[in-house]
């Protein structure tokens, strides 16, 4: 089969698979169950925790593998997976004619010493910086504004505290730096759509997390759109419509 024959057959299968309504009712059900036994704090990344379904780890590889961004900011550390796996990605894309340059800047409010002497040994972590303060202190967002001047494709992923107001303030200051064609990717939109007692004591919930926030985001600016391909090859994601496409300048 050649290979936009491939695309095609890919394509409507993928969109069959968007309007299975019992194929995303038997994912949803999937995914509550798998949440109440904290499913997403099984893994590694080359050797440090990373608090992801892997099938959203592939999305990202395939995100990352496209775009070649030449910075990844994200929000959110926890125990470094992340940032190391998008680092070892960027390191791969230099390697597949990818910038030399690239880097992820990552922020968490509460970088542990255990947690940043295991990121800072990793021999990946030379192409991470990280930064300690809250994603949304005015001082941390201009920080990373600078740092992102004269960046020629930039990457956003959100994955921090998951309450409506707090990814909204995010999303204000960061989607701003997507570049045209790149992505803004939400984590957790997905807590909109499952019960109480797989969230646990959290401050977010049905009606208040990430997914409230994109829609309000969403009124706010036609830069980005849903891109509906992404969750819906997945049916396995936290990230259910938060994979956002910017499509201006
Ligand atoms: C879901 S974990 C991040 C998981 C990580 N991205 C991964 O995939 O392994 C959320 C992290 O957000 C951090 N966090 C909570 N509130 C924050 C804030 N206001 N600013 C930055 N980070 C915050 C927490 O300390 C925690 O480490």
């Amino acid at each position: 089969m050649i290979d936009n024959e491939f695309d095609a057959e890919r394509k409507s299968s993928i969109a069959a698979m968007g309007a299975d309504d019992t194929l995303r009712e038997k994912s949803l059900d999937w995914l509550g169950h798998a949440q109440r036994h904290k499913y997403s704090y099984h893994f590694d990344w080359l050797g440090l925790p990373i608090i992801q379904y892997p099938q959203d780890v592939v999305a990202m590889q395939e995100l990352v593998f496209a775009l070649k961004p030449d910075m990844i900011i994200e929000t959110g550390i926890a125990r470094g997976g992340s940032a190391i796996f998008y680092a070892s990605l960027l390191e791969l894309n230099a390697i597949c004619g990818g910038p030399a340059d690239a880097e992820i800047v990552a922020i968490d409010v509460d970088i542990r010493t255990h947690n940043r002497i295991a990121i800072e040994n990793h021999p990946l972590s030379k192409r991470l910086h990280m930064v300690q303060g809250s994603s949304v202190a005015p001082e941390i967002v201009e920080h990373i504004k600078v740092r992102a001047v004269g960046r020629k494709r930039v990457l956003v992923c959100l994955d921090s505290n998951h309450t409506h107001d707090h990814v909204l303030q995010e999303l204000r200051a960061y989607a701003p730096l997507v570049t045209k064609d790149s992505y803004c990717v939400v984590f957790d939109t997905l807590i909109e759509d499952l019960p109480p007692d797989a969230i646990g004591q959290r401050p977010w919930r049905a009606g208040n997390n990430p997914l409230t926030a994109v829609r309000t985001y969403l009124q706010e600016t036609d830069r980005f759109e849903i891109d509906v391909e992404r969750h819906q090859k997945l049916q396995i994601t936290v990230a259910k419509n938060g994979f956002l496409r910017c499509r201006s300048t």
